[in-house]
């Protein structure tokens, strides 16, 4: 792994980026830029490398030792963090003004960058526009975040955290073994509207679903993932379809079944609609009122009987207690090749929670995922179902 240190205030972020790297197993050399020396030093990222850090063409000492085609060569990954506004420019322009530039022309090894800068130097045009050359080039662009900057604004233009980095390359280096398949993933809660200001919902956050949409797109699959009303940003390279109620769920997720050789039915999808959405606001009075109901359609059940159905249908159940009876049932009743059922209602697991532990169900078989991060569980539920589809 290559790792390119370009100069911004974040740059004190790459310290903590090399360590997490090495600890994920990863030979990490560091390549800093002029600018970058002014932010952290040398001495300080090769001690926790372990190797000479680099920073000039013309070095004889270290070129001697190991030249910069060589390293180009060497590196079987790069990542820029953080990648300057400048860094962008010069790589999407091709200069070779030094020797980070010079080796990211040279490598054949894919290229991430995470950029971090003042947030109109993000918003300008002419960064946006370097941004999406590099893209179109198959550049991963990590990040930015929004939150308070350094410069005192607010807004977009802060460095991944490197956690959060370490785990994007994770799923970047997937083995690519969805590749030439199609998957469907439903996701997050419905609403089911009373009246124009009130609707029946639930608490899911839609994490979970939005997690196995990004491990299925980082292996490699076409995903479509159709998404309940949630504040999630769409994981790269995902086509979202945004829904709101049961009954648009159902609608999206027939409409873009035709080809999909999986359907991953993680959202929390209402049971029960109310039977009238009134066109004006409901008023209250004295005594108790009464909401009446209608079921609404089983739209996995539906899934996994329709002449289209997918090689591969997943649930997921959510129950309280006898977990593993109550998920057979499902299995069964509404003919899954899998379900993955989590306990409900204790603490950092399931709904609305960062961290989840399940158990999947399939005919004669079971495993367990978890405890662990969402996305963590839908890289394993997404490696069993590679298992199962095998090759496109
Ligand atoms: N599901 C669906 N359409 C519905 C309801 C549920 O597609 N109208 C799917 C969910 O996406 C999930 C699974 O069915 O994959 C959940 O199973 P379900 O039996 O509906 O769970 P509960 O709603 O918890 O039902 P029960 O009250 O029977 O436990």
């Amino acid at each position: 792994m290559l790792l390119g240190v370009s100069g911004g205030i974040a740059a004190y972020k790459s310290a903590d980026l090399v360590r997490r790297l090495r600890e994920a197993g990863a030979e990490v050399r560091v390549v800093m830029t002029e600018a970058a020396q002014r932010f952290i030093t040398a001495t300080t990222l090769q001690a926790l490398s372990g190797h000479p850090v680099r920073v000039s063409m013309w070095d004889e000492a270290a070129e001697a030792a190991m030249g910069h085609i060589e390293l180009a060569r060497w590196a079987s990954q790069v990542l820029v963090a953080p990648a300057s506004a400048d860094v962008l420019a010069r790589l999407a322009h091709g200069h070779a003004d030094d020797l980070l530039a010079t080796l990211c022309l040279a490598t054949a090894a894919p290229i991430a960058v995470a950029p971090a800068m003042n947030r109109l130097m993000w918003a300008n045009a002419a960064t946006q526009a370097n941004l999406a050359l590099l893209r179109q080039r198959g550049v991963a662009v990590l990040g930015p975040e929004a939150g308070e900057q350094a410069c005192g604004e607010v807004g977009e233009g802060r460095m991944r955290e490197p956690a959060a980095l370490v785990a994007d390359l994770a799923a970047l280096l997937v083995p690519k073994r969805l590749a030439g398949h199609r998957v469907l993933v439903s996701a997050g809660p419905t609403y089911e509207d009373i009246d124009p200001v009130r609707f029946l919902g639930n608490r899911s956050s839609g994490r979970m679903g939005f997690a196995v949409a990004e491990a299925a797109a980082a292996a490699g699959a076409e995903v479509t993932l159709v998404a309940g009303p949630v504040k999630l940003p769409t994981p790269p390279g995902v086509r979202r379809i945004d829904v709101r109620s049961a009954a648009e769920l159902h609608a999206a997720v027939l409409a873009a079944l035709p080809g999909q050789a999986v359907y991953v039915g993680a959202a929390a999808v209402a049971d029960y609609r109310p039977v009238e959405v009134a066109e004006r606001k409901l008023k209250k009075s004295d005594g108790p009122a009464t909401l009446v109901l209608e079921r609404t359609v089983d739209v996995l059940a539906e899934v996994a009987r329709h002449p289209a159905r997918p090689r591969c249908v997943m649930g997921f159940a959510a129950e309280t207690h006898d977990v593993e009876a109550y998920a057979r049932g499902k299995l069964e009743a509404k003919r899954l090749d899998a379900i993955a059922a989590n306990r409900v209602g204790v603490e950092g697991s399931g709904f609305d929670a960062e961290d989840n532990a399940l158990v999947l169900y399939w005919h004669g078989g079971e495993q367990a995922f978890g405890p662990g991060s969402k996305r963590s569980i839908a890289a394993g539920l997404v490696a069993w179902i590679a298992d199962r589809l095998g090759p496109a």
